[in-house]
């Protein structure tokens, strides 16, 4: 990974990407639908962010939305601005410029952005051209190039293939070289790794990697797996019901969450412990929907923790340890040192046998008050005092 200092402030030039307050619906029949409800992040010269979430959570619709690509439908409001210059608003013809040129943008199927009727040759080689007054030869050449920094063996036979001759993690090196072709300054992969099995997935990430390397683009990489995230982000921010509930650097959201899901989602990621069993502490239920949301916080329904504020107030993302670790929930102040476990109810699935157990959470009402989590009786016990609002800003660095 390229190394960035996180715990500096940035400054101005450092930022690239400025998403500030964005918010997008969708007038439907049935009402409308608020798919993303305020998000802020900036992006940083050369990082990557991670940006996590279960399905529907609004993390492809807060990238489509900033690259002008939702449907005229859509209602956008706040501000995404590339270098200091805003985004929205703009006409297709300007966003043509930005576009696969400043921002390149990878999807989750790769056939849907590759032409089946060109080799991938001039595929790239178009992207080259497109904005760099260069000769063809010279674009066919930097389309080898390209092919064999994002690892596609024999890349000087390989640009002569078509698409269906390739494999799917070939292709989507192929969609990688095509998004790094204009040496862009932010490259944003919506699920590059879904539909791929694990051994490509990994070979798809390294090429993402070596884009970055190459080209020094900053990375938003957007997933429902967090597992992805891990070696591949120097910050992650995790979206629930159209707003970032966390965000901090990997090690703030892998080994200190503060928000209830954010805990949950790590406890989703399977992993054996020392008896051999498959130790899992998976979220029950599902998200809300996003027409007419509840008032009160999105998660509650889900949340073991859930007191009656929850019910009342939605918390606000506010900044949890004096740096840019940020969390929206009126506990967070509770979730320090708990692990997964502590919350949710753990299900152990014995690896030889394949027997699953269901635990209760070994919380119990006097340790969430106190904030201690050692053993004690069993309970789903509701949080006293929710956390005072900090002075200091809420959001994201
Ligand atoms: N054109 C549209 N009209 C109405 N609702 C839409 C439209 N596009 C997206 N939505 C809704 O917006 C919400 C957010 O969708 P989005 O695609 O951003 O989710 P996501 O987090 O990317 O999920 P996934 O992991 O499945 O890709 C969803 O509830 C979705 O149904
Ligand atoms: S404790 Fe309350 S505010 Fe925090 S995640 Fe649970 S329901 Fe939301
Ligand atoms: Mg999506």
């Amino acid at each position: 990974m390229i190394g960035i200092d996180l715990n500096r402030r940035p400054i101005a030039e450092d930022i690239v990407l400025e998403v500030d307050n964005l918010t997008v619906s969708f007038p439907t029949e049935d009402g409308l639908v608020k798919a993303v409800r305020g998000v802020t992040y900036q992006l940083r010269r050369g990082e990557s962010l991670g940006i996590v979430g279960e399905s529907g959570s609004g993390k492809s619709v807060t990238s489509l939305a900033l690259m002008g690509l939702l449907p005229r439908s859509a209602r956008i409001t706040g501000s995404a601005r590339f270098r200091g210059e805003e985004l929205l608003g703009k006409s297709d013809a300007e966003m043509s410029k930005v576009r696969g040129n400043k921002v390149a943008m990878i999807f989750q199927d790769p056939l849907t952005s590759l032409n089946p009727v060109y080799k991938v040759g001039k595929q790239i080689a178009e992207a080259v051209l497109v904005h760099n007054d260069v000769s063809k030869k010279d674009a066919w050449d930097r389309a080898v190039e390209l092919l064999g920094i994002v690892g596609i063996p024999n890349p000087e036979q390989r640009v002569h293939s078509y698409p269906h001759e390739m494999s799917g993690g070939m292709r989507q090196r192929v969609v990688i070289a095509i998004a790094m072709a204009n040496n862009p300054d932010v490259m944003i992969a919506d699920e590059p790794t879904t539909a791929l099995d694990v051994t490509v997935q990994a070979q798809v990430l390294e090429a993402l990697e070596a884009a970055r390397a190459e080209t020094g683009a900053a990375l938003v990489l957007i997933t429902h797996d967090l597992g992805v995230i891990a070696g591949h982000a120097d910050r992650i921010c995790v979206m629930y019901a159209g707003k970032l509930v966390e965000s901090g650097t990997v090690d703030d959201i892998f080994y200190a969450p503060r928000m209830p899901y954010a805990l949950g989602l790590l406890g989703s990621m399977p992993r054996i412990d020392e008896s051999g069993r498959e130790r899992l502490t998976p979220i029950v239920g599902s998200p809300p929907s996003l027409l007419n949301l509840p008032p009160g916080c999105p998660f509650r329904p889900r949340c073991p923790l859930a007191h009656e504020i929850c019910e009342q107030e939605e918390p606000e993302l506010l900044n949890v340890n004096g740096s840019g670790h940020s969390a929206a929930c009126h506990f967070s102040d509770r979730l320090e040192g708990m692990k997964p476990g502590d919350v949710f109810a753990v299900t152990s699935i014995d690896v030889d046998t394949s027997e699953v157990t269901v635990a209760e959470t070994e919380l119990s009402e006097a340790e969430l008050v106190d904030g201690s989590v050692d053993g004690g009786p069993t309970s789903h016990a509701p949080l006293a005092e929710p956390r005072t609002t900090e002075p200091g800003r809420e959001g994201l660095q």
